[in-house]
């Protein structure tokens, strides 16, 4: 199969990318599920962009760079906030149905309000804004001349010769043949890698799969250390991690202990809104000090009807586990729910592989720094997915300039593997996802990081390799090479900072690196 660009993944980055660049010329965008199926479709809470009467793009530059806790790389930021509201303007005229206000103007988009905002700019189609974007994009695509669609095709990896990336291999799962498809431009949009922690928001594909691929095609890669545990995920004995928005603390919920104290003002001025990463530390903290499995969300304070007009995919949810969000508090942990780090990119959204773009989740491009502010990942998604585009139709001819900074390589596993004694996959990855929310999680220290490496290469060794290529063995391989970048990351960045909080090193750095860059040995 030959085409001019090539798309893996088929969330919001995925389809923006397919849908400017089928201007310039033919598309494939191969996603390993059904069509919708990603990241964006769950998405609760929203967009933010700089849309409000009272707002500016220099406000939400600010809070931006405020929550990204001085790691923030500023022209990427000004990148995003400056052409966020061009861009959700496109997404409309695609056909997005975001909410809007009947008073005081019947058009004007009504706007929420979550953790680190200084205004309410999340624009939100109640709360599931991206299942919306995610109709609208794909009903944009469906009857598209130039763009063609392939479900259940998984992406092994990067077509690479000489350097050059020219495609990718993918397993079709339906006829579990491997097919080569050609392009002149790839992009990664393969969204994150959640599951290498045993209780996160993400759904299951978020598997870590571009990250394994750019990387084994020897793409560079920053910032794994920022990992953002979102601090309310419903707990529940029979519930899957399910996400409960920060939206809902945006209309006035608040976090209390089981014994009613509301403990998040004791934390931060801001409280119930400050940044993630503060939020989730004092759930963190709070639960280790008192022994609690969970604390509350307490709701109940605000009119019944609004709450389930504005927030009925929580509402149903919970009800269906036997609470009514109405009427009682609902039980919250902190999951793993965004990564900050990924594959880096410039302001053209190149990696440094030839011909290999990235955009959305799988990139570090520096927008978030060492902490995401809520709801700005759509928005980075959408922007940096139409720069790609323009990019890619006037010029293919280099792959970004190297990110200053040192870039270090991952060490050699040294265990070897043992014949004897192979796992199943399923096993295999169940460890896996336990070593890294044990020891790599909210509050680390060197020694549990150490030994998370050392038990991911023993590991590693224990998984019996199939004959023939697999989805679970592909993604496996993924999730290792996530993991192992993770722990790295964390092991070479001796401070503690945004959401990378380390015991031995509790303060932050007076002149920090702006980037912690691996890349594979040569
Ligand atoms: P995804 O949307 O995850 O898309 C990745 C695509 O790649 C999928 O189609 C997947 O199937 C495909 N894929 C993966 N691996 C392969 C492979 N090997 N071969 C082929 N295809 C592959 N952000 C906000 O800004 N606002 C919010 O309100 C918000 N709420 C969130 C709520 C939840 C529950 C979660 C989990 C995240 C939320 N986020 C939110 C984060 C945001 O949704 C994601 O960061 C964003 O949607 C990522 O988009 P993406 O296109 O990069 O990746
Ligand atoms: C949420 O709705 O709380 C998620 C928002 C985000 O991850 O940006």
């Amino acid at each position: 199969m030959e085409y001019n660009y090539l798309v893996l993944g088929s969330g919001i980055a995925g389809l923006t990318f397919a849908l400017h660049a089928s201007a310039h010329g033919t598309v494939a965008i191969i996603t390993k599920k059904q069509r919708s199926e990603s990241n964006t479709n769950y998405a609760q809470g929203g967009i933010a962009a700089a849309v409000g009467q009272d707002d500016s793009w220099e406000l939400h530059l600010q809070d931006t760079l405020i929550a990204g806790a001085g790691l923030c790389y500023q022209p990427a930021v000004e990148t995003l906030v400056k052409n966020g509201p061009r861009l959700v303007n496109w997404l409309i005229a695609m056909g997005t149905d975001f909410d809007r206000n009947i008073e005081p103007k019947e058009t004007a988009l009504s706007l929420g309000r979550e953790g680190g905002h200084g205004r309410n700019r999340i624009i939100h189609s109640k709360d599931r804004t991206g299942s919306e974007i995610e109709r609208a994009l794909l009903r944009a695509i469906r009857s598209h001349p130039r763009i063609q669609i392939w479900e259940h095709f998984h992406a092994l990896d990067l077509l690479m010769e000489d350097g050059v990336c020219h495609g990718a291999l993918a397993l079709d799962t339906a006829t579990n043949d491997v097919l080569t498809i050609r392009a002149g431009a790839v992009m990664l949009a393969t969204g994150g890698s959640g599951q290498v922690y045993q209780h996160t928001t993400n759904p299951p594909i978020a598997t870590g799969d571009g990250l394994g691929m750019a990387w084994r095609a020897g793409a560079v890669i920053a910032n794994m250390e920022f990992i953002q545990f979102h601090p309310t995920s419903l707990y529940h004995p029979e519930a899957r991690s399910f996400l409960i928005s920060e939206a809902v603390r945006g209309e006035g919920a608040v976090l209390k202990r089981l014994d009613g104290h509301h403990f998040m003002a004791d934390y931060d001025s801001r409280a119930d809104l400050a940044p993630r990463d503060i939020v989730a530390r004092a759930i963190d903290f709070e639960l280790k000090r008192t022994g609690d499995p969970y604390v509350l969300l307490d709701m109940t304070h605000l009119p019944a009807e609004k709450t389930r007009a504005r927030f009925p995919t929580i509402y149903e949810h919970c009800l269906r586990f036997g609470i009514d969000i109405t009427s009682e508090p609902i039980p919250v942990v902190p999951a793993a729910h965004y990564v900050c780090g990924g594959v880096w990119t410039d302001l053209d959204a190149r990696t440094t592989v030839q011909n290999l773009y990235a955009c959305g989740e799988v990139t570090c491009t520096g927008v978030h720094g060492a902490n995401r502010l809520a709801s700005n990942s759509l928005l980075e998604a959408l922007v940096f997915a139409e720069r790609a585009a323009i990019h890619a139709a006037v010029s293919l001819d280099e792959p970004a300039p190297l990110p200053p900074g040192v870039c270090k390589t991952l060490p050699q596993c040294a265990a070897e593997r043992n014949q004897d004694e192979f796992r199943s996959l399923q096993a295999v990855r169940e460890s896996l996802q336990k070593v890294m929310w044990e020891q790599v999680g909210i509050a680390r220290t060197q020694d549990r990081l150490k030994q998370a490496m050392e038990q991911l290469c023993s590991l590693e060794t224990q998984a019996a390799v199939p004959a023939e290529p697999s989805v679970e063995h592909s993604e496996l391989q993924n999730l290792f090479c996530a993991a192992r970048l993770i722990t790295q990351s964390a092991l070479l960045r001796k401070e503690s900072r945004g959401l990378h909080y380390v015991l031995d090193y509790p303060e932050p750095m007076e002149k920090p690196p702006l980037w912690t860059l691996l890349k594979k040995e040569p």
